[in-house]
């Protein structure tokens, strides 16, 4: 037996018990005639005690000689201490250690196993191993498998069956790139790992499944930020015979209940809002409601002045910065400025400062009066005190760089409170994206959602104006899921990838499997699914997932503990075709 507690268990209650534990060396404190060393697992640290009076001379000298994270068992008595540390729940005991093993020696790690630690996040990756030994990292992967666990039972309680789907598959498209596998047995032909179960799930209710989920790994091949990774986690569903109602009632349920087990947190309140507003009141399809600045449209009332700059902008919007009247006329610069760097690209910023006293200051006093001033308060609900930044030019850049000033403001005014929870359903999303590049519509979501019911004929007079049955759950300005009502019917199925521009031939090549499905009854169907990684990472506090996810890829893709991707030797690439044979 190796353990008879674990070194988070013992209480003054354990009093004159004798335990066998087992652990990692947190620390060592060598007085000479007495030894204090802090035994670690997953649990907790107990403090043991070795004395050159009472403890064989042996086991004082093996204990002299151990170091940081060597793996030890011990066998000895509970005491309850002297001097208690209150700081840690077994600091009223210690062991009084009366039989050591040294199971493992281990090498000095290259950082400290501690909350704190000296070590980088490129050194930690490395050590990664060692990193999930520090309380952060594991306690962020405990409260991952709470959630996941939660997830589970509130679904299958409600019906939902978990099916596995295939990793190796065809391509299924959801706006990245593929990551793709070659095939042995099949020469010059790949696999594509799934983006999404996409395709699957929606072939699990022409099988009649009815309600579907899976806990499942996706792979897209797209640049990383904080919230994205190459291969992360889906809570995936599907339901058939449902209306875009029962969706989201079951995932705002699904949503308030893990709120309640892993939060201690009842929301009631899941405002909803249309895409279309969301982009008019925080120039973003997933506002952080957690704070007011909304937009405050200024063309009535700035245009038609002197100020040529707002008289030619399709759009002057502004907001209004809660206290900040009193910033400095360098800290306005800097503001200016970084709303002027690239990765923002405003060419510029007026403001007007709302002072105490009532009035305004702006930098264009030059053109609007007191009164005019007093019209951009009312359009963005500044009170004195406040500061009004204002941004003009064409309407969706301007409308994505305010956004973007205004969270970083939040984020500066410490508005973005991580446990304060602010759901939001945002609805009504448009069907078809135009990329400006090629100047090609193509789906927003993805081709297998379903334009509104009547708005089919707007698709060839007005495709950017269609909207569809397709819904994004927004937590603290994060989107954590989203989803639609999908086409169940070949046909339509078939117009729509005409209107994606896929010539039929291509569609057949690449989606015959599923509208021949169709063809077999398949129902009404939807579903939504969730970004695990990003939920747990809000529902923690935080907003970067790599640090909820146990062996995370780095900024370029790489693992760089197991150095991955890596090279594969010339035999393996002429198995897979990937190489001509010259030997041959
Ligand atoms: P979507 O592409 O919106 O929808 O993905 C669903 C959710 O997955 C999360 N997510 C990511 N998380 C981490 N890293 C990434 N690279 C990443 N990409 C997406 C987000 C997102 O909201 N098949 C559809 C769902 C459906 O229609 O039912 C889909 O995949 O939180």
């Amino acid at each position: 037996m190796y353990r008879s507690h674990t070194c988070g268990d013992l209480r003054v209650a354990h009093n004159n018990q004798e335990v066998t534990l087992s652990g990692w060396v947190q620390g060592i404190r060598d007085k000479g005639f007495m030894i204090y060393v802090d035994l670690r697992d997953r649990y907790g640290i107990t403090q043991l005690y070795f004395d050159a009076e009472s403890t064989p001379k042996d086991i004082m000298e093996k204990a002299q000689k151990l170091g940081r994270e060597f793996v030890i068992q011990i066998k000895g008595n509970v005491v309850e201490r002297a001097s208690k540390n209150p700081n840690i729940p077994t600091g009223d005991i210690e062991v009084v250690v009366t039989e050591l093993t040294v199971l493992n020696n281990a090498k000095v790690p290259p950082f400290t196993i501690e909350d704190k630690t000296d070590g980088g996040e490129d050194i930690r990756m490395k050590y990664r191993y060692l990193d999930i030994r520090r309380n952060p990292v594991k306690n962020n992967l405990i409260f991952r498998s709470k959630v996941a666990i939660e997830v589970r039972k509130f679904l299958s309680d409600d019906g939902f069956i978990e099916v596995e789907t295939p990793y190796l598959i065809k391509s299924t498209p959801e706006g990245a790139r593929d990551f793709v596998v070659p095939s042995r047995m099949n020469e010059g032909q790949f696999y594509a790992l799934p983006q999404s179960p996409q395709t699957f799930k929606q072939l699990l209710m022409v099988g009649g499944m009815d309600k579907y989920f899976q806990i499942v790994k996706c792979f897209r091949d797209e640049d990383l930020r904080a919230d994205r990774q190459p291969e992360f986690t889906q809570i995936d569903c599907e339901m058939a015979f449902v209306e875009q109602e029962d969706i989201l009632n079951v995932f705002e349920n699904l949503t308030k209940h893990l709120l309640k087990e892993v939060k201690g947190i009842e929301i009631e309140n899941f405002p909803r809002m249309t895409y279309d507003d969301a982009m008019r009141k925080y120039g973003n399809d997933k506002p952080d409601i957690r704070f007011g600045m909304e937009f405050g449209e200024l063309n009535k009332v700035a245009q038609h002045k002197e100020f040529g700059v707002f008289n030619d902008a399709e759009l002057v919007v502004g907001i209004a910065v809660p206290g900040a009247s009193s910033y400095t006329r360098k800290e306005l610069d800097a503001l200016v400025n970084w709303v002027k760097r690239p990765q923002v690209g405003a060419k510029g910023m007026v403001y007007a400062k709302y002072n105490e006293d009532g009035t305004f200051k702006s930098t264009v006093d030059k053109f609007y009066d007191q009164d005019d001033l007093a019209n951009w308060a009312k359009a963005t609900g500044a009170k004195p005190g406040d500061l009004i930044c204002v941004l003009s030019g064409d309407a969706n850049k301007t409308r994505t760089q305010l956004s973007a000033l205004r969270m970083e403001l939040a984020e500066r005014l410490n508005l973005r409170n991580p446990e304060e929870f602010a759901p939001l359903w945002v609805i009504d999303f448009p069907l078809l994206e135009l990329d400006e590049e090629t100047g090609h519509y193509h789906a927003m979501h993805h081709p297998f959602t379903s334009p509104k019911p009547g708005q089919l004929e707007l698709l060839d007079s007005d495709p950017g104006a269609v909207k569809a049955n397709a819904y994004d759950l927004v937590l603290n300005g994060n989107e954590i899921g989203g989803g639609s009502i999908r086409i169940h019917d070949k046909d339509m199925q078939a117009t729509m990838f005409k209107h994606l521009g896929f010539t039929p031939e291509e569609a057949k090549a690449q989606f015959g499997f599923l509208m021949d499905a169709f063809q077999y009854g398949a129902p009404p169907h939807g579903g939504l699914a969730f970004g695990l990684d990003r939920l747990v990472a809000i529902l923690g506090g935080q907003e970067t997932i790599r640090d909820f996810i146990a062996f995370p890829k780095n900024n370029s893709g790489r693992d760089v503990m197991i150095d991955a991707p890596a090279y594969i030797d010339d035999d393996q690439l002429i198995e897979l075709s990937l190489k001509l044979n010259i030997k041959e």
